[in-house]
């Protein structure tokens, strides 16, 4: 489906997102064929950029990070639909130029007014970039006589009470149906296929539950260090910057029951009940994990410790390492631990969930081949190698009954010809789209804070365990699953 004629106005064109995602996001989609004739990329940005400056920096931003192949034609026609309005957030004027851009696209596109503003900016600058847009007129469907739509870029907030500011703060401007929370892991064709295959097959669902499931492990792991992050990532750490959002939405998708539809309501409903039932471990010490990178090797390089890198302080107590177990008390999960961990400066980048099943109950092979044996496990590989691995015990061809592990494979790349788009590519034609059932709602937001709070609390005033940058995360991590007789996957 194409949306219809609008603008997609861009709060923040200049950052690193709007860059390496937002800008080739909308080349791929306008490559695909999924761009209306009549839309609009509106880029906001500070004073001292030229339209030419804009223009060259949206160029080699979708040359150089587009997933689908470059094509002048694609881009000429693009281009002529880009366009600048400089200025900055408390800049009157700047904003009534926009607004008055907005009118004049309704007669030279044809957009009726149909306009979504992405803020690709710091939380502190929502305030007054949505006191902007109501000032101006431009958050008011009815007065626009079209769609004003609102995308809201994480962290939403730093606890429960700041989203609830926050979520108040939006609300206030936009209807709620107007407000779309980008969470880029649910724009994943991976994290969607969950669904897949769980509801549209017969195989899985009978054993996807506490009496045949032993525990599910859920790794978000990257080589990468902070970046240039420092500003943002210090005071937020890893459990509010991806366990908060990313990794507790992925839970929800292996945890939930079936929706009665693959709509946002009828999924929100199932997440929601999900989310309400995830307890914490009760002994925090020992089941609530944090850690810090020291410096080390990562595939060859050397890599420096957290505490060295450009604007970290240098007592930060920050974590860049989570791992922590957490329970879904209900009737499908209750005893079921639910293994958490996410990481920088880990071995290697892997997004991955290993659900593993009990053994089976008797195994009549010999003994000193069955080791290894009866641990069936689904990994359900997120990325990088997208796909599915099925492992199961087969007999080794030969003479004796000797059986082994072995693993049955899907990969996107062999199985299907059609390319993945990528998550802000699919996003974004959602928010066109007015499609709303890949974004979390304030609600799903709450109630993931009501989880990340009790952590936080416990964790301040302590400092977190250390692990060398290119290790698989501090050695307490690795006790944590010794004690309860498991061991975490080495992806
Ligand atoms: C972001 C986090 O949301 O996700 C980053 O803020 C992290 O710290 C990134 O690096 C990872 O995204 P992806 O899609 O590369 O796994």
């Amino acid at each position: 489906r194409v949306p219809e004629p609008c603008a997609l106005v861009i709060f923040g064109v200049t950052g690193d997102l709007a860059r390496k995602k937002l800008i080739p996001a909308v080349y791929d989609l306008a490559n695909r064929g999924l761009l209306p004739p009549g839309f609009v990329m509106l880029g906001f940005a500070r004073r001292d950029w030229g339209h030419g400056d804009f223009e060259q920096i949206a160029r080699d931003a979708a040359q150089q990070h587009a997933r689908t192949p470059w094509r002048e034609q694609v881009w000429a026609r693009l281009q002529g639909n880009i366009k600048f309005v400089p200025g900055s957030f408390d800049d009157d004027e700047a904003f009534d130029t926009l607004a008055r851009t907005l009118d004049e696209l309704r007669s030279s596109h044809g957009i009726r007014g149909n306009a979504a503003f992405y803020f690709s900016i710091p939380p502190a600058a929502f305030p007054t970039v949505l006191k902007q847009l109501q000032r101006t007129g431009m958050s008011d469907n009815d007065a626009s006589g079209g769609w004003r739509r609102v995308v809201v870029e994480k962290p939403f907030g730093h606890d429960l009470d700041s989203a609830r500011d926050l979520n108040g703060l939006v609300d206030n401007v936009f209807t709620a149906q107007d407000v779309f929370r980008i969470d880029h892991y649910l724009g994943k064709e991976t994290v969607q296929n969950i669904l897949a295959l769980r509801f549209a097959n017969t195989l899985f669902e009978p054993v996807w539950n506490s009496h045949y499931v032993d525990s599910v492990q859920i790794t978000m792991a990257e080589d990468v260090g902070i970046g240039t992050r420092a500003g943002f990532y210090d005071s937020a750490g890893a459990a509010r910057d991806v366990l908060q959002n990313h990794l507790l939405q992925l839970l929800t998708m292996v945890a939930l029951e079936e929706p009665v539809s693959f709509d946002s309501e009828a999924l929100r409903v199932e997440k929601l009940k999900v989310l309400r039932a995830i307890t914490l471990p009760e002994d925090l010490k020992r089941y609530a994990i944090r850690g810090q990178y020291a410096q080390g090797w990562v595939a060859g390089e050397r890599a420096l410790g957290y505490h060295q890198e450009k604007d970290v302080p240098a007592d930060s107590t920050t974590e860049t390492y989570v791992a922590v177990r957490l329970g879904v008390q209900n009737r499908r999960w209750a005893g079921v631990p639910f293994y958490i961990r996410a990481g920088k400066r880990l071995p290697r980048r892997v997004t991955e969930i290993a659900v593993s099943f009990k053994t089976a109950p008797h195994l009549p092979f010999a003994k000193t081949d069955t080791e290894e044996l009866g641990h069936n496990q689904l990994v359900i590989r997120v990325q990088p190698d997208e796909g599915v691995t099925l492992k199961f015990g087969s007999k080794v061809p030969g003479t004796s009954m000797e059986v082994r592990d072995i693993a049955m494979d899907f990969l996107y790349g062999e199985a299907f010809t059609e390319s993945s788009p990528e998550a802000y590519e699919r996003l974004i034609l959602d928010v066109l789209l007015g499609d709303k059932t890949l974004f979390p709602n304030s609600q799903e937001v709450e109630e993931s804070w009501k989880i990340v709070d009790p952590l936080e609390e416990y964790w301040s005033g302590t400092t977190p365990y250390h692990y060398r940058a290119g290790e698989w995360g501090p050695r307490e991590a690795d006790d944590m699953l010794a004690r309860d007789g498991r061991t975490w996957r080495r992806p």
